[in-house]
């Protein structure tokens, strides 16, 4: 979702400006612009289309002179992308230059009143409202600072938003409100972005804005403010992973190399756990009182995280006999859900960022919910908000569609079923130890699910399948939960229509769209619904079905017998299983997508952090 780079300092900015944007590409984005300033003049320039296009136009940055500026990647939200449409904003009479990410939610209402008072207007946008509010203020005699702090006091909606003024050159001002915006400290300079990769080949001193605050800053100095406006001390935070960590490092898309790095992602998020033969949470603190009072649980997300709350379901049931309902974010924040001291709100986010979970954790808290965050983003808004946080090591994901964050996502809620089950007594000593031994060897297995042949086979199976124009995946349990993120992933990146069914459900309805040569992924990766799932294959293939099987490698044999074509995965407990299973399905789909000429990375219409309603 629309990204923000801001520079002000002695080098030129529109080079900077250009290379954040490209950092912040994975965000998903329509068109692009700068505004860069130099002496007095505020100048932009901004296209519809890819950053490239943009940069060709500035000849990469040469074009535009100037030592200060705001940059902007914009995934439409009011008014379609165009040229226009694209930000910078540049306020009617020239003084003001904004960009913007989130909504504005009454923006209508103030455009009015702005063209009651003369303000004219060029864009759809609820951006370009922004900035004729503040050039309002600006024009009724307000300096730049008391300008931006009136003009936000009457903003309602969620806002990052970086803006200069013709009249005060080196200075950028920058205000945050549930969308997220980080400051970089530099030497001589100064910077703000949305996500610290686009600030990383310049510095690693950053802090993470909390809502309400304003940031003055020139190339010497920066002031910070709060929500009220009293001066604040923001201190800076030092990322530890290098720029190469947000790099493809050899691979041809991030897709593939987060694919890769699910082994050492799910080992850094397990091991530091696994200790001594007990679980280590952190600094989470769950007494065994408190669990016995817990009388629900909720796992709140969207997307792929939600998806691992439907996981979660099996996982913290069976383990911990405590009733869980996943609930996507969207849908819980107005749902009025029963909440109160006796439920856990389990709240899943790889950005910590997006506006319906963190809408959402909100909801639980303000009811007196107790809130637990499973996090990928250090120092996010939902990690801060969180009662606790269990981080997930992922390190950073760029690809648009979710891999090493979903693993290890999933990775957290098994240390934590078992951490519950262990203080509830729920599961024996025996059955705590296999489990644990079987969690330590997760990664190992995951490094075998990645080997050449299966690799080379999944290659195969998506030159087969790459024209077919609809695919259905099926299982039951935990390998239902796995098909829904398994279709997703296609659904993403390879855009094909897929649906993912409980394999008992198929026959209520969808198995009327089965003909000859649908494609049907099945898992059976559990062997005592082994037989059931069989049947269901049995009933597709009997009306046409092509039939990819996934399943353990000592079931293989016997699933060769019913399937078009098996893949085989090593054998853990039922419960891990989908950590293996779903790991074939990211690969099928990134080949399908290859094969369909899809831009993986950057699926059309997608954005990585969804930062608004
Ligand atoms: C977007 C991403 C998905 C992600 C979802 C939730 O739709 O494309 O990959 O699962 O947002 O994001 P979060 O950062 O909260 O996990």
């Amino acid at each position: 979702m629309c990204g923000i780079v801001g520079y002000t300092g002695g080098g030129q900015a529109a080079p900077i400006l250009l290379d954040g944007l490209e950092k912040l590409e994975y965000r998903g984005y329509d068109s692009a612009g700068v505004c860069v300033q130099d002496g007095g003049g505020l100048k932009v320039a901004k296209a519809k289309g890819r950053l490239s296009h943009l940069s060709a136009l500035l000849e990469g940055g040469k074009a535009l002179q100037g030592t200060t500026g705001i940059g902007h990647t914009r995934w439409a939200t009011h008014g379609a992308p165009s040229d226009e449409n694209s930000h910078p904003h540049i306020a009617d009479s020239g003084k003001i230059a904004v960009v913007h990410n989130g909504i504005i939610e009454n923006y209508q209402k103030l455009k009015e009143r702005l063209l009651a008072a003369g303000k004219r207007f060029h864009s759809e946008t609820d951006t370009e409202v922004a900035a004729n509010l503040i050039e309002y203020f600006y024009d009724q005699g307000f300096d730049f600072k008391m300008s931006v702090r009136k003009a936000v006091e009457r903003l309602e909606g969620s806002y990052a938003l970086g803006i200069l003024c013709r009249d005060c050159p080196g200075v950028v001002i920058a205000v945050k409100h549930e969308s997220p915006l980080v400051f970089g400290f530099g030497k001589g300079c100064n910077y703000i972005a949305s996500d610290v990769p686009a600030l990383l080949k310049y510095t690693r001193e950053v802090c993470y804005l909390s809502d309400g605050d304003m940031v003055l800053f020139t190339d010497r100095e920066a002031h910070f403010f709060d929500a009220a406006g009293d001066p604040v001390v923001r201190t800076p935070e030092h990322i530890g992973w290098d720029a190469s960590a947000a790099e493809k490092a050899g691979y041809p898309h991030f897709m593939l190399k987060e694919i890769y790095e699910q082994p050492k992602a799910v080992r850094d998020t397990l091991s530091p756990r696994l200790r001594d033969g007990e679980i280590a949470l952190d600094d989470v603190r769950l007494p065994a009182d408190y669990l016995r009072s817990l009388r629900r649980v909720y796992a709140v997300a969207c997307g792929s995280a939600y998806y691992v709350g439907v996981q979660s379901k099996y996982i913290l049931e069976k383990l911990c006999k405590l009733p869980v309902e996943p609930v996507l974010a969207s849908e819980f924040r107005y749902a009025d859900p029963v909440l109160g001291e006796d439920t856990l709100v389990i709240i899943l986010s790889q950005s910590g960022e997006t506006a319906d979970t963190l809408a959402a954790l909100r909801e639980a808290k303000a009811r007196g919910a107790r809130t637990l965050a499973i996090v990928n983003v250090v120092g996010s808004s939902i990690a801060r908000l969180a009662d606790d946080v269990l981080y997930t090591w992922a390190g950073p994901e760029i690809a648009v569609a979710t891999t090493k964050a979903y693993s290890t996502q999933l990775a957290v809620v098994y240390l934590l079923a078992l951490s519950i089950a262990r203080q509830l007594g729920t599961v024996d000593g025996a059955r705590f130890e296999a489990l644990y031994a079987q969690l330590e060897r997760l990664p190992d297995l995951l490094e075998q699910v990645l080997d050449r042949r299966t690799v080379a086979q999944l290659q195969y199976d998506a030159s087969r399948y790459f024209h077919n124009r609809d695919v259905f995946y099926i299982g039951r349990k935990l390998d239902s939960a796995t098909c829904l993120e398994g279709s997703l992933k296609l659904k993403e990146i390879a855009y094909l229509h897929s649906e993912a069914y409980a394999a008992g459900e198929l026959k209520h309805g969808p198995i009327s769209l089965i003909e000859d040569g649908t494609l049907v992924v099945a898992l059976a990766t559990e062997p005592a619904m082994f037989d059931k799932t069989v049947s269901n294959i049995r009933e597709v293939k009997s009306r046409g079905a092509e039939v990819l099987g996934l399943t353990i490698e000592r079931l293989g044999e016997e699933l060769q017998k019913t399937v078009d074509s098996a893949l085989l995965i090593p054998e853990t407990d039922p419960l891990f299983q989908p950590s293996l299973a779903i790991v074939p399905l990211q690969l099928f789909a990134y080949y399908m997508a290859l094969m369909r000429g899809c831009d993986v990375d950057k699926p059309r219409n997608l954005a990585k952090s969804v930062t608004v309603e």
